[in-house]
């Protein structure tokens, strides 16, 4: 069977972008990382792309007259790979109905939070000012709302008295780096089935 080629949306660290990097290279997904794009000249998730010796591609947004003209530019280079799964990793651009429509149900989403609850870009800071007792990460299939889409799966993290956002978000990262791989394993084994809203896993 010939692996399941995938391309990495990243806008900063790329730690998650390594997981899935790391469970390509041990085997344990018959997966291959072929192309990381970013949105941020300076993320470190190219770096890591290059340094795995993975073709690495800024798309700058300020070159592109629209948001649908710049994802027309990251999907050629997507297209180019052959990739059959887009993965973004702390991709933070919301992406338009195009992109979503051009390759449906084969764009993923992780976010550091049990959605529908605390989506955006400081989870970590709203979950422990409301109060949550429970946080943790959600994989998600891609829609044109921001952290919205069927859910795929979700790991809890207890939130602990004097939790701040360094050390929830590094508890609930360490999940991530778990739940990632274990999505794309359920999508390259045919196991994810869209219903709706919700994800039957087979
Ligand atoms: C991760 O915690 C990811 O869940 C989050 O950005 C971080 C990226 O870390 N994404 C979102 O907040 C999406 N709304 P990484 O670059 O080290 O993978």
């Amino acid at each position: 069977m010939s692996k399941l080629k995938i391309a990495v949306l990243v806008s900063g660290s790329g730690s998650n972008l390594q997981s899935i990097i790391d469970a390509c290279a041990c085997g344990s997904l018959e997966a291959v990382v072929r192309i990381v794009i970013s949105d941020q000249k300076e993320a470190f998730g190219l770096e890591r792309a290059r340094k795995n010796g993975i073709r690495a591609e800024f798309v700058d947004v300020k070159s592109f007259s629209g948001r649908e003209d710049h994802e027309k530019a990251c999907a050629a280079l997507i297209d180019s790979e052959g990739c059959g799964l887009v993965c973004f990793a702390g991709y933070m651009r919301l992406v338009t109905g195009w992109f979503v429509r051009k390759y449906p149900g084969k764009i993923m989403n992780i976010h550091p939070a049990l959605l529908p609850a605390f989506p955006g870009a400081h989870a970590h800071r709203d979950a422990l000012r409301y109060g949550a007792k429970v946080s943790g990460c959600t994989v998600h299939f891609i829609d044109e709302q921001m952290d919205s889409g069927p859910i795929i799966l979700q790991s809890a993290v207890k939130v602990l008295e004097g939790d701040t956002e360094e050390t929830l978000g590094k508890r609930v990262l360490e999940q991530e780096h778990l739940a990632y791989p274990q999505a794309i394993k359920l999508f390259l084994e045919g196991r994810l089935e869209i219903l709706g809203r919700k994800v039957r896993v087979k």
